[in-house]
């Protein structure tokens, strides 16, 4: 029977020799070749700073630390996402605003985003922050996501977990952007099955100088910035820590796969591209089910190929049976937020599109 793996990453023996390099110098932890996959991948990703961590999950925690998330405030999430992205709020006890997705691309509503924050003042809710999850790769609706901000004044933190790399502009006139240009920080995943991995990673990625080092120091059990370079000739043995931080920074070894992983970014991406157009091609003819598509004035970067079952027609669990059956593939399925009990029994309500239309994703 053909055996399909859940993800497949492309390790090559660059890679390779870059942690056996790694092992050989005895340095292991954060040090040189996490501050060289940070350069390097602030500058493949056109942001002033990275902030390598050890997951997206991190990533996200700190971006909400870093703008000062209390406890009781509000934030909005869509509901098609992985559960991380509603956790994340909730270390701080701060609530999930979930909201739907359109079907087209499975990315936040903006209009069902207004009404629920209308909703969530008129009851009294303080709405400060906004978290975007750019669903399978392709950027959502970033302009009606930054007018939604100025108009409630909402920090935006970008989910940009599926998105090393993708672009999109305003109109086919105007010049690409990459992602992350529309909000505050933005965070990455390296986890094992993503486009680019480091194992388990993430980075989180910000214009802002003050927003880098609060993240960096808080990736570091507050350790005082000075700090970082404590083990070297250079650092001082004196450190202070500034605030109770958390232990989240990336190491050595997993940045030596960073390093070789982005510097095939691009060479993946086109081959991503390529399976995405022959899977459409190929799917074209299924009336059971819908394909994803581009939107305009987006590239994808295919982290997933997301096809939506059409429900009534034929039956999301009978589907991955039958391919579990034919082709022994772990599918997975994306189970947007409102399936998560602790999240959904809280949170979920309202929510016709993520309701009404199961789905199965291969990755
Ligand atoms: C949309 C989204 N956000 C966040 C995460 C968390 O990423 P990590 O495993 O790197 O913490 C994932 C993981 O799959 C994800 O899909």
């Amino acid at each position: 029977m053909l055996s399909i793996p859940f993800y497949k990453p492309s390790i090559g023996e660059a890679e390779i020799s870059e942690v056996v390099d790694c092992l050989r110098s005895g340095w292991l932890t954060t040090g040189p070749k996490t501050k060289q996959f940070e350069a390097e991948f602030a500058r493949y990703i056109q942001h002033s700073h990275a902030v390598a961590v050890n997951s997206c999950t991190a990533a996200l925690h700190l971006a909400l630390e870093a703008i000062g998330l209390k406890a009781g405030e509000t934030v909005v999430v869509p509901t098609m996402t992985f559960a991380a992205t509603a956790e994340v709020v909730r270390y701080f006890n701060a609530i999930p605003l979930l909201v739907d997705c359109r079907p087209d691309d499975l990315n936040i509503d903006v209009g069902h985003a207004a009404e629920r924050i209308e909703f969530a003042l008129a009851n009294g809710a303080q709405v400060t922050a906004i978290i975007p999850v750019h669903y399978g790769g392709q950027l959502g609706d970033v302009r009606g996501i930054s007018a939604l901000a100025r108009k409630y004044n909402l920090h935006v933190i970008e989910d940009a977990a599926h998105c090393c790399p993708a672009y999109y502009r305003d109109d086919s006139h105007a010049p690409w952007k990459t992602v992350g240009t529309g909000a505050e920080i933005s965070c990455f995943s390296f986890y094992a099955n993503k486009t680019i991995t480091t194992g388990e990673g993430g980075m989180a990625c910000t214009e802002s100088q003050e927003y880098a080092d609060r993240m960096r120091i808080m990736s570091l059990h507050g350790i005082s910035r000075d700090a970082w370079k404590r083990y070297t000739s250079e650092g001082s043995w004196y450190y202070e820590i500034v605030a109770p931080g958390f232990k989240y920074n990336l190491t050595d070894i997993a940045a030596a796969i960073g390093l070789h992983q982005l510097r095939k970014a691009d060479q993946m991406h086109r081959r991503r591209t390529q399976l995405a157009a022959l899977y459409s091609e190929l799917l074209s003819d299924m009336d059971e089910i819908i394909l994803p598509r581009t939107m305009p004035d987006r590239i994808h970067s295919w982290h997933l190929f997301s096809i939506r079952v059409k429900a009534g027609v034929i039956d999301r669990a009978q589907v991955i049976a039958e391919l579990r059956k034919q082709a022994s593939a772990p599918a997975s399925t994306g189970c947007p937020c409102t399936c998560i009990l602790t999240i959904a029994r809280h949170w979920a309500t309202n929510l016709p599109i993520v309701r009404a239309r199961p789905r199965f994703i291969p990755s």
